[in-house]
C-alpha cells in the first residue's frame, strides 16, 4: 500500500487591528526606527486588545481555515495549538478553541516549543493523518506576546507582536505530495538564554516576582542570534541534501520571522534566490508560533503563489532551544 501523506488544504489567520509602529515605540523606550529596522527588519507589530486571550485569535484563525475548506467544525478530528502564551495554564487553549468553533467530535492539546511551536504541531498533526487514524486535523500557531513583554525593556519590546494562524491538514489524494519529511531537534542549553523566570512550578508567582518583573520574556539576544543563524540553516540544508534538492529546486522558503538578518543568512546557506524567501517581519514582527502560518497564509491565500509540485521548505528556531525544518511537495 502507498504511504499516505498529509497536505495543507486550507489556511486562516487573525491579526489584531491595533498597530504599534517603530515611531510609536520611540515614544515608549530609548530606541529609534532606524535601529529597529536595520537590526531586525521590523516596521510595526499588531497588539491584541487587553482582556482578550490567545483563544480569541486562535478561534478566528481556525474558523477562517475551515470556511475556506468548506469543512464543518464537527468534521474536525483533532486540534493542536502551538503556543507559549495560552489563555491560562490550564485548560489547554485547544479546549477553548474546540468550544469556540464547535468541533463536537475533536480532541486536542497545546504544544510548547517557542517559535518552533507551529512546526512541531504541524509535523505532529501530519503523523495522525499519515497513520490513517484521522482525516482532519486543525493546526494552529497563536501567541499574545504583548501579554509577556516588558514595554520598558528596549531589548525585547521592539521585537514581538500578536497574531494567530491556522491550517487544516487532510490526507493527500496523490502519492508523493504533501508533507514529505521533517527534521526536528531540541537542546536545553537554550534555557539560559531565552525564558520566563517566574510563574511556573519552580518559582510560582509572588509579590516579589511581579516586583522583579520576572513574568516577562528574558532574552540574551546576541546568544540566541548565534544559535538561530547556524541551527535554522543547518536543518534546512540537511533536509534539502537528504532529498537531493538545491536552491534552484525550491519554489519557496518559509522561515520563522525573528530577524531579517537570520533569514537572509539562512537563505544564503541554502543558496536561494531572495525572491524565493517569504519575508513579512516588517508588518508583523516576531509573533512566535504564528509566524510560519502567517507566511503560509500569505503564499497560499493572499498571493496564490503555490502550485502543484512546488518544493517548499519551512524552518524555525526558538526557545528551548527547539528547531526544525519541514519539506512539503505542494498540492
Ligand atoms: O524567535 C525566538 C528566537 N529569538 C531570536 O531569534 C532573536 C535573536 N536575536 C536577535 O535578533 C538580535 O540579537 C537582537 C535584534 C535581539 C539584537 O540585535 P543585536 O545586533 O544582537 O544587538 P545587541 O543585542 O548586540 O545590542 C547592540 C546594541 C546594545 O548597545 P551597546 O551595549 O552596544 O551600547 C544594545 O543595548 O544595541 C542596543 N539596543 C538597542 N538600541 C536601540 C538593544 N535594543 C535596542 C533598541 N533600540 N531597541
Amino acid at each position: 500500500m502507498e504511504k499516505r501523506y498529509a497536505k495543507i488544504s486550507s489556511a486562516g489567520r487573525f491579526l489584531p487591528e491595533r498597530r504599534l509602529t517603530n515611531f510609536d515605540m520611540e515614544k515608549m523606550v530609548d530606541t529609534n526606527n532606524q535601529w529597529i529596522l536595520e537590526r531586525t527588519g521590523i516596521r510595526e507589530r499588531r497588539i491584541l486588545d487587553k482582556g482578550l486571550g490567545n483563544s480569541y485569535m486562535a478561534i478566528r484563525a481556525a474558523r477562517e481555515a475551515l470556511e475556506r475548506a468548506n469543512v464543518d467544525a464537527s468534521e474536525v478530528d483533532a486540534i493542536i495549538v502551538g503556543t507559549v502564551t495560552p489563555d491560562m495554564f490550564f485548560p489547554a487553549t485547544a479546549c477553548l478553541v474546540q468550544k469556540g468553533i464547535g468541533a463536537s467530535r475533536a480532541w486536542g492539546f497545546d504544544l510548547s516549543a517557542g517559535c518552533a511551536g507551529f512546526v512541531f504541531s504541524l509535523t505532529t498533526g501530519a503523523q495522525f493523518i499519515e497513520s490513517g487514524r484521522y482525516d482532519r486535523v486543525l493546526v494552529i500557531g497563536s501567541d499574545v506576546m504583548s501579554s509577556i513583554i516588558d514595554y520598558e525593556d528596549r531589548n525585547t519590546c521592539v521585537l514581538f507582536g500578536d497574531a494567530a494562524g491556522a491550517v487544516l491538514l487532510e490526507p493527500c489524494e496523490e502519492p508523493g505530495y504533501g508533507i514529505i519529511d521533517y527534521i526536528q531537534r531540541i537542546d536545553g542549553v537554550g534555557e539560559d538564554y531565552l525564558h520566563m523566570k517566574a510563574g511556573g512550578s519552580r518559582k510560582p508567582a509572588s509579590v516579589e516576582t511581579v516586583k522583579n518583573k520576572e513574568h516577562y520574556v528574558y532574552q540574551e539576544g546576541r546568544q540566541v542570534f548565534k544559535y538561530a543563524v547556524s541551527e535554522m540553516a543547518d536543518v534546512a540544508v540537511e533536509i534539502m541534501k537528504k532529498h537531493n534538492l538545491t536552491g534552484d529546486d525550491l519554489a519557496l522558503f518559509i522561515p520563522h520571522q525573528a530577524n531579517i538578518r537570520i533569514i537572509e543568512a539562512c537563505a544564503r546557506r541554502m543558496k536561494l534566490d531572495p525572491s524565493k524567501v517569504i519575508i513579512n517581519i516588517d508588518k508583523y514582527a516576531n509573533t512566535t508560533a504564528a509566524t510560519i502560518p502567517l507566511c503560509i497564509y500569505e503564499a497560499m491565500v493572499e498571493k496564490n503563489q503555490l502550485k502543484k509540485g512546488d518544493n517548499v521548505v519551512i524552518s524555525a528556531f526558538g526557545a528551548g532551544f527547539c528547531w526544525g525544518s519541514v519539506l512539503i511537495k505542494w498540492i
